[in-house]
């Protein structure tokens, strides 16, 4: 089949108004958008104002209505506590309707903050839905953060309620919560006037009278409640994600917006139909779990898979394959690190054998640079289409892709093909320019993004303004850097800031120094991420101590790696650090780290021009090597 694209692309961006306009004849609306692309409060463009409607009745209400109800909304499947639970959709509605129900006799009206700090159990897609029922504004945390990143939440959300669990399920640990919530609630300044709990069977927690309320106690008493008519510019969520400090960013998505370019992308992007299963391996703490475990393949009618496990060790590397063919999977979305985990126990592919995979046609991967070895060991054995696409937290949806909806494009490994209907991406010098093609620079959109992206970051226009538009006017700032080959193709290669990609998990090692940097006997401290083969890059610390200090260097590293478990979470896996003698620098003090990480890596490096000392590098390789790194050469 030949591809629609190339037509398709064009014409999103030459009539934005006339594409994205017919694109929202596809949701429910109760009112008509008066504009599709309202531009005149430039640069914070908006979509469809005027427009009124509602993100959970167009989830589940309308396709109960459109003869949908008996069909599996949500497939609950969870090796971790050996359970497999299916939701209708009408089933899921009721549920949904009556937390919503919940929350309106707690005091929550449209607007009010509720925050979720949720492992992957059905109650979080719930609670999630139950919220964007009753106009009020989400903001999930992912479990793997620790009391600190929470407390930085819930003083920037200020939620009403929160909603939390007893425990989490890692594997075969289980992770308590509610210390955890205890503890950010110590740390927070703003209180939440109550917490709804939910208590698992694997632990149970302890509740604080007049604040903590259980959720099956006020499931069983409550009184359903209706869908409320919201703006389509009303902000569905705030989801945090990391920045280049240790403050995290509050990425706020609107309802209108968001409703439409996820249903657009469900056919179009993932060639998908409704009924058909869905399923993306990630968490709902994510912005891949937000919009394709829970809001698109719901939009679209879908049966979605919510997954608590791993892809190996739940309880073998087939987990993934067991589920495919279990559920009858037509999609699959997750991260290159799960695959690397995949094939690092299975090279040979012996579990994929095992099972019928006939329903499975294509595998999507995002999240990190994705190597070719690994697209190559997927489209062997799976016999699939595999396509890497390119997105972020701020966009909510693919940048670039491979749109199978269209007809998909020729797949080169190592690229995530083109920019996707609705985005012109551009390599440019500092001043916006575009580069020739080949030339590799920052990546840039230009205004306005599509529907579905930040209009702003949560009580921050300035900031987001700051963050991301500033620096080339007219265009929003991706922070990767890459090309646009020959043939229109995307090349995403790195980020220009100091984020790092630790197992498809987004961090910034600004936040880490910063914990470092708090240690009694830090003086100054590094961290950059060096290559790994199964998380795509590790957090890696420098440490030089003050003057006199004579501890033991391995206490302090323990010391260090035990504070960044504690005040950003496991998920960090911040394992390593080197105690050296001074950091290489420039003569105007700017810490060398791209330096420093190619020469973690085994590169050949050169010392900058304006570096102060480049006697320090060789120190740094040597400390490198004494932790089993391999040798750099200096070019
Ligand atoms: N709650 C509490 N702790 C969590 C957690 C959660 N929701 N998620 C992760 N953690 C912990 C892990 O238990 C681990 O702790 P440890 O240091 O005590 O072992 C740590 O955080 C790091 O977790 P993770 O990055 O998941 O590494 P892992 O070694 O446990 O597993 C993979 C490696 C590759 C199997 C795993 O990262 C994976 O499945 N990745 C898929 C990628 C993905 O979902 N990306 C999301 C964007 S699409
Ligand atoms: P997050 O906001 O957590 O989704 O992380 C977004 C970042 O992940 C992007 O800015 C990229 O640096 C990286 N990323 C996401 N998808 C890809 C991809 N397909 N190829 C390369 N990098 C990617």
């Amino acid at each position: 089949m030949s591809s629609r694209y190339d037509a398709v692309y064009a014409r999103s961006l030459e009539d934005p108004d006339g594409f994205w306009g017919e694109a929202a004849e596809d949701v429910h609306w109760y009112k008509r958008w008066d504009k599709v692309l309202d531009d005149s409060r430039k640069p914070f463009y908006r979509w469809f104002t005027g427009g009124v409607t509602n993100t959970c009745y167009n989830a589940l209400d309308l396709h109960v209505e459109n003869g949908r109800g008996d069909q599996p909304a949500i497939i609950y499947d969870s090796p971790v506590t050996g359970t497999i639970e299916t939701f209708t959709y009408r089933a899921l509605r009721d549920e949904v309707a009556r937390f919503a129900g919940v929350l309106a006799a707690n005091g929550v009206t449209k607007g009010d903050r509720v925050l979720i700090y949720m492992p992957m159990i059905p109650q979080t897609v719930v609670a999630m839905l139950a919220c964007a029922r009753i106009g009020a504004i989400h903001s999930v945390v992912f479990g793997g953060f620790a009391a600190n990143e929470l407390a930085t939440r819930i003083d920037d959300a200020g939620p009403r309620i929160i909603v939390s669990a007893s425990c989490g399920i890692e594997v075969d640990r289980v992770i308590a919560y509610m210390p955890l919530l205890e503890r950010a609630l110590e740390i927070s300044r703003h209180q939440p006037e109550k917490c709804i709990i939910v208590q698992r069977d694997s632990l149970a927690a302890p509740m604080t009278p007049g604040r903590d309320l259980d959720w099956d106690e006020e499931m069983a008493k409550a009184e359903p409640a209706d869908c409320v008519p919201v703006a389509a510019t009303d902000p569905l969520y705030i989801l945090y994600t990391s920045g280049t400090t240790g403050v995290p960013k509050g990425v706020v998505r609107d309802h209108g917006g968001h409703l439409v370019a996820l249903k657009w992308s469900m056919k179009n992007v993932y060639g998908v139909d409704p009924g058909e299963v869905y399923w993306a391996a990630s968490d709902v703490g994510w912005v891949v779990g937000h919009s394709y475990i829970v809001y698109a393949p719901l939009i679209h009618g879908c049966t979605s898979i919510l997954y608590e496990g791993k892809p190996v060790g739940t309880p073998d590397p087939g987990a993934f394959w067991r589920v495919i063919s279990q559920h009858r999977v037509a999609a699959m979305f997750t991260a290159p690190t799960a695959f690397r985990a995949i094939k690092r126990e299975d090279p040979n592919a012996e579990y994929i054998k095992k099972y019928d995979l006939s329903c499975f046609r294509t595998l999507f991967l995002a999240g990190e640079r994705c190597d070719s070895d690994t697209v190559q060991w997927a489209e062997r054995h799976l016999g699939v289409p595999v396509i890497d696409h390119w997105w972020q937290t701020e966009t909510g949806w693919a940048i670039g892709a491979n749109c199978v909806g269209l007809g998909a494009l020729p797949v080169k490994h190592g690229s995530s093909t083109k920019a996707v209907p609705g985005y012109r991406v551009l390599a440019v010098d500092d001043q916006a320019r575009e580069l020739p093609r080949g030339q590799i620079g920052p990546l840039v959109i230009k205004l306005p993004l599509p529907p579905g992206c930040l209009p702003t970051l949560w009580n921050d226009d300035q900031g987001y303004i700051d963050s991301y538009l500033s620096d080339y006017p007219g265009h929003y700032k991706t922070a990767d850097a890459g090309f646009e080959d020959e043939d229109g193709y995307l090349w995403i290669m790195s980020r220009t800031d100091d984020i790092i990609n630790v197992a498809g998990h987004r961090l910034s090692t600004g936040a880490m120094e910063e914990v470092l940097a708090a240690h009694a006997d830090v003086a100054e401290c590094a961290v950059i991420g060096v290559a790994d083969s199964l998380k795509g890059q590790l957090p890696l610390g420098f440490l030089v101590l003050n003057a006199g200090v004579e501890r033991d260097h391995g206490e302090i590293v323990a010391e260090v790696v035990k504070m960044v478990r504690e005040r950003i979470g496991p998920v960090a896996a911040f394992k390593t650090a080197t105690v050296v003698k001074r950091l290489p620098k420039t003569r105007s003090g700017k810490i060398l780290r791209a330096t420093m990480q190619k020469i973690a890596d085994g590169e050949s490096y050169r010392a900058p021009a304006t570096i102060d000392d480049p006697a320090i590098l060789p120190e740094i390789g040597e400390a490198l090597e004494r932790l089993g790194y391999p040798k750099a050469a200096s070019a």
